[in-house]
């Protein structure tokens, strides 16, 4: 009767010990998925580059830096638009290669300001809420971002 007894109420703590270890190991596994693996890898990326170079390439507050300006040339924005999709691949972890140059050099001398900074981030966003990628993944997108602005914009530490 007591061996019976502590079987019944061993039972369920195992089912119950069983089903935490379960979930803590899909839990892990989700954890551990690359930034590039949560957004859906390449296809994904390009998709919000795509609409994000849309954006900015049209955008008056950078279009009014004369350097900016200059350098806005249609048949060059499929390339931007590939160089920078391979950029954002190999930034959060996939299986690409950014060959194009480096932030600084880029960038150099063009006198990128803080208020142009703020309305890339502002079309940066527009095209992640656009194709719904969650604000966690957002928030790691915008700090790989961030990771740059001392290279772009003058006066940055
Ligand atoms: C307000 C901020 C920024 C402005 C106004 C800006 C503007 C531009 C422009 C006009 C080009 C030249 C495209 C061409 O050569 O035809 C360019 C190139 C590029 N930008 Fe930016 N950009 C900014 C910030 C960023 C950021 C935050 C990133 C990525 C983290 C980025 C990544 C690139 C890349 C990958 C290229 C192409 C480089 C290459 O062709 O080798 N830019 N940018």
């Amino acid at each position: 009767m007591a061996r019976r007894l502590l079987a019944v109420s061993i039972l369920p703590l195992l089912v119950l010990g069983l089903t935490l270890g379960l979930a803590s190991r899909a839990n892990a596994e989700e954890g551990s998925q690359s930034l590039y693996d949560r957004l859906g890898g390449v296809y994904n990326i390009a998709l919000v580059v795509d609409d994000f170079v849309d954006r900015i390439v049209d955008n008056e507050i950078l279009n009014a830096n004369p350097q900016v300006y200059a350098h806005r040339e249609p048949l060059r924005f499929p390339g931007l638009k590939f160089q920078l999709t391979a950029q954002i691949c190999q930034a959060t972890g996939g299986p690409c290669n950014y060959t194009g140059m480096s932030m600084k050099e880029t960038h150099d001398g063009w006198m990128i300001t803080e208020e142009e900074w703020q309305a890339l981030g502002v079309d940066f966003k527009a095209s992640l809420d656009k194709f719904g990628v969650p604000e966690a993944e957002q928030q790691e997108l915008f700090a790989i971002v961030e990771s740059t602005k001392g290279d772009i914009v003058v006066g940055a530490p």
